[in-house]
């Protein structure tokens, strides 16, 4: 891809746009009420919009290498913040992908640099998940599964802020884990209980005195 060819695509885009809708760009100015927050991968073959078969002005995205939801990463919090308190999406959807190459680098034993205390989070997913990961012999199955409860573990961490849990108890905001499968191009909906995930990890990370645990 040449980068000048960018250009000549944004124009014909602008002019296909315009011509299906005079207003198109001028309506977009005007402010964004997306439904959903989408927290992807970066990588360049997971489009969030494209694959989801959203529009601009739909979707608010945050992508990071294995969508990962690090507490003291001021970015992604910031993300779900504003997301939440700001935008009041109803969704927030992680979406991993298998053929995760942040996943698989966290599956080897080497020395990444700066790359280190960020696939520290995936290495600490292998830790708690140890068990069932060690059992399953087949190493691609493996790192599937890894892929599979990445995803999961990062959904907890979201349900762990304390802007989620206001907005679960105010207006039923929900948390759904995704997987994409570049392979076939499909999207696969790990059914995550939201209620059942929030009603065990709350005992301990519980940021709203009322309502009480028990009335979830
Ligand atoms: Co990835």
């Amino acid at each position: 891809m040449n980068i000048q060819d960018i250009f000549k695509n944004n124009q014909n885009w602008v002019a296909e746009k315009l011509a299906d809708d005079k207003d198109y760009f001028e309506n977009l100015s005007k402010g964004q009420t997306p439904s959903m927050l989408y927290i992807g991968c970066s990588d360049s073959r997971v489009t969030a919009e494209e694959m989801m078969g959203v529009h601009p002005g739909e979707v608010f995205v945050h992508r990071n290498i294995a969508n990962l939801v690090n507490n003291v990463d001021l970015n992604v919090m910031s993300v779900i913040n504003y997301g939440v308190r700001h935008l009041k999406v109803k969704h927030v959807i992680v979406c991993g992908h298998y053929y995760c190459g942040g996943v698989k680098a966290a599956m080897q034993a080497s020395d990444l640099g700066i790359l280190n205390p960020w696939l520290r989070g995936i290495r600490d997913v292998y830790r708690l998940h140890k068990n069932e990961l060690n059992c399953i012999t087949d190493e691609d199955e493996r790192y599937n599964r890894l892929i599979e409860l990445n995803v999961q573990e990062q959904c907890i961490n979201i349900i762990k802020t304390a802007a989620v849990q206001q907005a679960y108890y105010e207006w039923g905001l929900a948390v759904h884990g995704w997987i994409f499968d570049i392979k076939t191009g499909k999207l696969k909906d790990l059914n995550i209980n939201f209620d059942k995930v929030l009603r065990n990890i709350m005992e301990i990370y519980d940021l709203n005195q009322k309502p009480s645990i028990e009335k979830i």
